[in-house]
């Protein structure tokens, strides 16, 4: 039989392949709430603007609560012949309340109600991203707080180049989520525009105030073209970019922590609440969440280069080709708040291991920078030469299987002239670190100056 909300002009129901194509149902009840918040502050409107009854609006506004709380209840009957949530909905109404229900879709259509329900979900995981970054940098900020002044390796190849401190190492981190968080509020802060009024694409003729029932549902304003208010989802576009970039920055995270609690590294050690064993080898501990977060980026850019797809050849307004969109961007967001919770538990219980960190720190000739600025600062020399200097005394220690400060002032004097023994004080990691002073320096005192910065950010 014909459809109940559209079938006047229809003779015959759907194929059961076009039903299972077109009907949306099976994902789109995930926006129940959101769908019924929107309804009840289009009823109130129509109330206020005398297009609806008090009667009829309360009614409408009363029979919604009763169908949200069956849908939150799970004994809500879903039907994939009604198509969407909005249908689903509205057929509930209707055997609820009866004849009002009929009412509620005056002056409003499918698309600007879709446009409105999607942006609130939306909205509602960008403050959840919100919440999750902001406990993933305290949980950093923690880390950095113990270990200010712990000197680890720092890394240019992850060949070791110049120690750093591990509060300077997890700060760069705060640093990158801190620019997620901003993205994120940027992003919420543009799309706060309400679809709904827009009605079908051309806005209504009917008294509607869009004021009303932007301000009900918490957006800034209602969105000043109608045309546009039905097709655009750069909303969901802008989510999903920023959560694309902050999910690289977790996978990033997450790489060096699997190479960091590798047998070879020893730099943390995971709790055993964020890794996992082998079946067959007793001695495993594998770094899984991070290995997990580190692939989640697929899936997330993977959502954002399909929605992309699914939007650049539509002309205005609503195509079908827009249901698409929510699958990508709900699977998105739920592996988002899990790879930020999962980063943020691992963050929280790891152990950086302050003495690996510390003889890892001196290895690798990680001091041969302080050398060659000590012979320019100290003896006068040149950088360029300075720098050949320190490479033929890298040489030299590199051949004798020691490090550069085991070689003797005779050694040094050998190589050139000039060089006295105050050249030590500079080859020991603490000083190295201590000396990196400039703005934003690996020293202490700057890492502790960008903590205490992130706690005031934070409050
Ligand atoms: N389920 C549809 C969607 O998700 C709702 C809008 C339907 N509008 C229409 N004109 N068929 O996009």
């Amino acid at each position: 039989s014909a459809n109940q909300m559209w079938g006047g002009r229809f003779s015959a129901g759907p194929d059961a392949i076009m039903e299972a194509i077109n009907a949306s149902i099976s994902f789109d009840q995930r926006m129940a709430a959101q769908d019924i918040a929107g309804s009840r502050a289009h009823a109130a409107m129509l109330a206020a603007t005398g297009i609806l009854s008090d009667s009829d609006a309360q009614a409408i506004r009363k029979g919604l609560l009763t169908v949200l709380s069956e849908i939150e209840g799970g004994t809500f009957q879903f039907s994939a012949s009604l198509e969407d949530i909005h249908m689903n909905v509205e057929a509930r109404l209707k055997e609820v309340i009866g004849e009002p229900a009929g009412r509620l879709h005056t002056g409003r259509s499918r698309n600007d109600q879709v446009a409105t329900d999607f942006k609130l979900w939306v909205r509602d995981q960008i403050d959840a991203a919100i919440q999750g970054l902001e406990a993933l940098i305290r949980a950093l900020l923690a880390q950095a707080e113990a270990g200010a002044d712990w000197v680890m390796p720092g890394f240019t190849h992850l060949q070791t180049a110049q120690p750093v401190t591990w509060g300077h190492h997890m700060m760069a981190y705060v640093e990158m989520f801190g620019r997620d968080l901003s993205r994120m509020r940027d992003a919420r802060a543009r799309m706060n525009e309400c679809p709904l009024g827009a009605a079908a694409l051309a806005g209504t003729s009917f008294p509607i105030d869009r004021e009303m029932t932007a301000s009900a549902l918490g957006f800034d304003r209602p969105a000043a073209n109608s045309l546009d208010a039905v097709s655009d989802r750069d909303f969901a576009l802008e989510f999903l970019g920023a959560a694309s970039i902050c999910a690289m920055h977790l996978s990033r995270f997450a790489e060096e922590l699997v190479i960091w609690s590798s047998a070879q590294f020893r730099f943390v050690t995971l709790s055993d609440r964020f890794s996992t064993g082998s079946s067959i080898m007793p001695q495993k501990k594998n770094p899984d969440a991070a290995e997990l977060i580190r692939a989640k980026i697929g899936r997330i850019f993977g959502a954002n280069v399909a929605l992309m797809m699914v939007m650049k050849g539509l002309p205005l307004a609503y195509s079908k080709d827009m249901q698409e969109d929510k699958e990508q961007v709900f699977d998105a967001a739920d592996n988002l708040m899990l790879a930020l919770a999962a980063m943020e538990g691992m963050v929280r219980d790891m152990t950086a291991n302050r003495a690996n960190l510390a003889a890892a720190a001196g290895s690798g000739f990680s001091t041969a920078t302080d050398l060659a600025d000590w012979l320019v600062r100290v003896a006068g020399i040149p950088f360029r030469d300075a720098h050949h200097v320190t490479g033929t005394l890298v040489g030299m220690a590199e051949a004798r299987g020691c490090d550069l400060p085991d070689l003797t002032l005779e050694d040094m004097q050998s190589v050139h002239a000039d060089i006295t023994a105050d050249v030590f004080t500079v080859l020991g990691v603490e000083n190295s670190v201590a000396s990196r002073t400039s703005y934003g320096g690996t020293a202490p005192d700057q890492v502790r100056a960008q903590i205490a910065r992130w706690k005031e950010v934070l409050g």
